[in-house]
């Protein structure tokens, strides 16, 4: 085991992979059905002919560049795990800082809250939020059919269907009600940003979920102003940001009649949210 396992992180590095000996040691655990700590616990545990050979399958895809996650068809988030196809956004952990800021700002106390996540994708922000607020219910929208479907189906194995449905349409427009939390992560790289995106981005990830424009902006020139007519009073939004995007969405939330909260940062100290509320 820990021949192939080296062997395949060479490779692996060799190919541009840059965490090669991580994503080897979780595509070996998963051709195996071995945990991590028994692969460690055992290095010198023989793997049968079938295990090779998926072993080796896996090993290629992502010698492809082709994302774990995706490899995997599942990906961490929150507190969940969830289903993501080539047809969704692979949800990133810069993502939770927009539920880490709603969170502080909102409270962790159960209210019947109604939320609203504009383009879903997996259903990955909608459904970490349900899962903390136990009373709360929700509605997440999607330009692709094809990602509702797979946060539908999110929605159904984390239990929380019943709380949430999810509709096809261009941000806010289908929706006639109004909601107290609204959680938006828009498509924000620019022309310039996708030509230098690294290939598991480039060649893997919807771009629908990624393009925001020429300049990065153009959905939250469509999503901002329909911010306040879709919260009520006090309502709070969270709307993810990219790099050095502050600035300029702060500007427009503020133009589109709404307090800004604060502008939270990521792990890295990227500003990746900016929090608002309607007066
Ligand atoms: C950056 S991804 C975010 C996905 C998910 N919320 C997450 O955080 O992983 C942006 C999402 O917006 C969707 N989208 C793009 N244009 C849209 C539009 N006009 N109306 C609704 N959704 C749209 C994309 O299909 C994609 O799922």
């Amino acid at each position: 085991m820990a021949d192939a396992l080296d062997r395949a992180g060479r490779h692996l590095l060799a190919r541009g992979v840059s965490e090669p000996r991580r994503d080897a040691s979780v595509l070996l655990g998963h051709a195996t059905g071995l945990s991590r700590e028994k692969m460690v616990a055992r290095p010198d545990r023989a793997i049968d002919e079938s295990q090779r050979h998926s072993f080796a399958a896996l090993i290629g895809r992502r010698a492809a560049r082709e994302p774990v996650a995706r490899i995997l068809g599942r990906r961490g988030f929150w507190k969940s795990v969830l289903r993501v196809t080539p047809d969704t956004l692979d949800p990133r952990p810069d993502s939770e800082t927009l539920i880490e800021a709603l969170l502080s700002e909102a409270g962790e106390a159960n209210g019947g809250r109604h939320v609203l996540d504009l383009g879903t994708g997996s259903g990955c922000l909608l459904l970490a939020l349900l899962g903390e607020w136990a009373c709360a219910r929700g509605v997440g929208v999607d330009l692709s059919a094809a990602a509702v479907a797979v946060a539908r189906v999110n929605a159904l194995e984390l239990g929380l269907a019943a709380r949430c449905r999810f509709v096809v349409g261009d941000w806010g427009r289908p929706l006639k009600e109004r909601f107290d939390v609204v959680v938006a992560n828009p498509p924000y790289l620019s022309e310039a940003e996708i030509g230098r995106c690294e290939a598991e981005v480039a060649r893997y990830e919807p771009r629908l979920a990624l393009y925001g424009g020429a300049d990065g902006l153009d959905a939250y020139r469509a999503v901002v102003p329909q911010l306040g007519p879709l919260l009520t009073p006090g309502g709070l939004v969270a709307i993810e940001i990219g790099r050095g995007q502050a600035r300029a969405v702060t500007a427009m939330v503020e133009a589109g009649g709404l307090l800004i909260v604060g502008v939270r940062a990521d792990l890295s100290g990227i500003d990746r949210c900016v929090l608002a509320r309607r007066r």
